[in-house]
């Protein structure tokens, strides 16, 4: 734990070295087509270096989510401020209190985040980052995976090393391909591999004192080993009426030109039931962009703008993002309630 907090102190997030630069593709010389042999000085060479691009890989950025922006019911949000207390306290938990002698591996903190697209999981990593003053970084699947067998267990090493070394928070973005169940039918060498970066997820959790924060929105494809390990799962819902409310407040600047009567503000909740945070932003985008194409800079955003964006997100969800067999079906038409 020291040393720790002695590498979190020396690396600031400006100094983190940076490996991500493009690299020029040079064909290889005779010499450099030769495996070096294990233990020798140009094996230790290129393992180093092998890492130092694996390291790469992963930038921590600065959240720009905050936690009072967030809009969640209040039962999550008191879910959601619990976490967070027990990482600012982690001291006094497990020192002053004595978890330490019960929990073991106490010191880490894991926390899933899952619920249907656009719900505002993303958000809500970046809110808790900023809440702890920490940097955030985000590795997705697509990153972590690589088609060569054994090198995504290595980046998911290399994932939890680069968040040790900058302290930041580590964010997995569709965590449940990460923390699936591990297969108990092998048939091929790629089902191994699956296992091997599994069990080294599990290993790595188990000994990151930090913060890590999955997103998912399939948690029930989750591992039971992982389910254990992370401390608080948090369902981030569809909106009910009153959060949708909160949303559309918040996604309307003070100076968009928008033209609305209270009973019209009430309609845009009501006809947006089964929508998601993020389905508000993109129809609010929408919106503008329908009133600008209108009427030009000097246009007014009406009812029907947006009316006619939200019949656009619904019928978009039912024809490009709904399975084919769904029941969940969203009433699409402008001027229909849709609740
Ligand atoms: N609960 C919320 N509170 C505040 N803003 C939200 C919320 N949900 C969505 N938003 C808005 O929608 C945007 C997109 O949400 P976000 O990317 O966090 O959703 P997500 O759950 O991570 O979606 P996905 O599952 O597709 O990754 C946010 O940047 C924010 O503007
Ligand atoms: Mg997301």
């Amino acid at each position: 734990m020291e040393n720790d907090r002695r590498l979190s102190a020396n690396v600031s997030r400006d100094e983190a070295p940076r490996f991500d630069e493009p690299v020029q593709a040079v064909a290889p010389t005779v010499e450099e087509r030769v495996e070096p042999v294990i233990g020798s000085p140009r094996y230790k060479e290129a393992d180093a270096e092998s890492m130092a691009k694996r390291l790469g890989m992963f930038v921590v950025e600065a959240p720009r989510g905050r936690l009072k922006d967030l809009v969640v019911p209040e039962s999550t949000l008191r879910q959601l401020k619990s976490l967070l207390t027990k990482i600012k306290y982690q001291h006094v938990l497990y020192e002053d209190f004595g978890l330490g002698e019960i929990d073991p591996y106490g010191r880490r903190t894991a926390i899933n985040l899952y619920g249907p697209p656009g719900t505002g999981k993303s958000f809500a990593g970046d809110a808790i980052a900023n809440e702890l003053g920490m940097g955030m970084i985000r590795a997705n699947y697509a990153e972590i995976e690589s088609k060569y067998v054994g090198e995504t267990a290595k980046n998911i090493k290399a994932a939890f090393q680069k968040a040790r070394a900058t302290n930041a928070l580590l964010f997995f973005d569709e965590a449940d391909s990460i923390l699936g169940r591990r297969l108990s039918n092998i048939t091929q060498s790629s089902d191994h591999a699956v296992n091997v970066s599994r069990s080294v997820m599990l290993l790595e959790l188990d000994h990151f004192p930090g913060v890590t924060v999955f997103a998912t929105n399939l948690a029930s494809n989750y591992d039971t080993a992982f389910i254990r390990r992370i401390l608080g799962h948090i369902e981030m819902p569809l909106p009910d009426a009153d959060c949708r409310s909160r949303l559309w407040r918040r996604h309307i600047p003070g100076r968009l030109p928008v033209q609305l009567n209270d009973g019209e503000w009430g309609r845009l909740v009501s006809e947006t039931e089964g929508l998601a945070g993020g389905d508000i932003l993109n129809i609010v985008v929408y919106a503008t962009a329908i009133a600008l194409e209108r009427e030009g800079v000097a246009c007014r955003i009406t009812l029907n703008d947006f009316l006619l964006a939200i019949d656009a997100s619904k019928r978009a969800k039912q024809e490009v993002g709904a399975p084919k067999n769904s029941n969940a079906r969203i009433t699409a038409g402008v001027g229909r309630t849709g609740e």
